[in-house]
């Protein structure tokens, strides 16, 4: 790979880069996005994009790289296309996990962060995805493909090898290319965020058992000792009128304290409905796809 860009690449990347540090007070502050940004160009953290980063931050080459070399999102050798991630954290691992990962190398033929020939799928052995409901999980670009089995988990990653768009069993509709979610990830949407279902019924039962029998957590106020068995504070007019907001008490007693209000803010139980996912009852079943939304 060269040196520098081609200046029609770096142009582009400089007024990418412009639109990023204008997020922050300190341009520094960033060096993540920039990093996927560099990923959605080059495929990887490339020493070109290392200097950029450098260059426009006022970073010296050793920080950038220490910042990209501490994540795994980020790569420091070429990535194939799809980045199939397999995840072997406990409850994934007791669940299958640690066969899938076993059936997949051998599939395909590669290890942990190592890509196969034709570019296509680079595989990883991934920590939790916090998708534990739906154990065993395997990602594509960081979509959910949940209740995986070995064999289901071989059929995906020969779909991928042979170019067939795969499904995600939540979130967007299909899996964008590395390159194209890396440009995602640097804080460029692609007005897919609404796309398919967001929480699926495993996600929700326990928050929907809470509700039909009125289970709430006990408040906690620091410094006080723990009320397990306290009613729950009725809500103001205010709370009503506003379900994100933290209660009145709540409020109350934290500034009391000197502290901030835990709250319930941006609780996604409380998102507005965008899909018919949303708001039905039964899953939804997409019989061109062969998914369960
Ligand atoms: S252990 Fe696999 S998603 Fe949590």
């Amino acid at each position: 790979m060269n040196e520098t860009y081609a200046p029609e690449a770096d142009a582009r990347l400089r007024t990418e880069a412009a639109q990023i540090v204008a997020r922050y007070p300190d341009p520094r502050s960033a060096l993540l996005p920039m990093l996927h940004l560099v990923q959605s160009e080059d495929g990887y953290v490339s020493a070109r994009g290392i200097a950029l980063c450098a260059d426009l931050l006022d970073l010296s080459r050793p920080e950038v790289s220490a910042v990209a070399t501490f994540y795994s999102q980020y790569k420091r050798h070429p990535n194939g296309e799809y980045t199939v991630g397999v995840c072997t954290n406990a409850l994934c691992a007791v669940m299958g996990g640690d066969i899938i990962w076993d059936r997949l190398t051998d599939h395909l033929g590669i290890g942990n962060d190592e890509t196969t020939a034709d570019g296509r799928i680079t595989l990883e052995q991934v920590e939790c995805n916090a998708a534990c409901d739906y154990a065993p999980v395997v990602m594509v670009n960081w979509e959910f493909f949940d209740n995986q089995t070995p064999t289901s988990a071989v059929d995906l990653v020969d779909q991928i090898a042979a170019g067939v768009p795969v499904h995600p069993t939540r979130g967007a509709d299909t899996v964008a290319t590395f390159k194209e979610i890396s440009h995602v990830l640097a804080g460029f949407e692609d007005g897919r965020a609404d796309e398919g279902p967001g929480a699926g019924e495993a996600t929700l039962l326990g928050l929907r058992m809470a509700r039909e029998n009125g289970w709430t957590a006990p408040r906690v106020v620091p410094g006080a000792p723990a009320e397990p068995d306290e009613e729950p504070a009725a809500q103001s007019p205010a709370d009503a009128k506003s379900p994100g907001a933290a209660p009145a008490a709540d409020v109350a007693a934290a500034a009391a304290a000197g502290t901030a209000p835990v709250g319930r803010e941006q609780s996604s139980a409380e998102r507005k409905p965008t899909t018919e996912s949303d708001v039905s009852p039964e899953p939804i079943r997409d019989e061109g796809k062969g998914n369960v939304q």
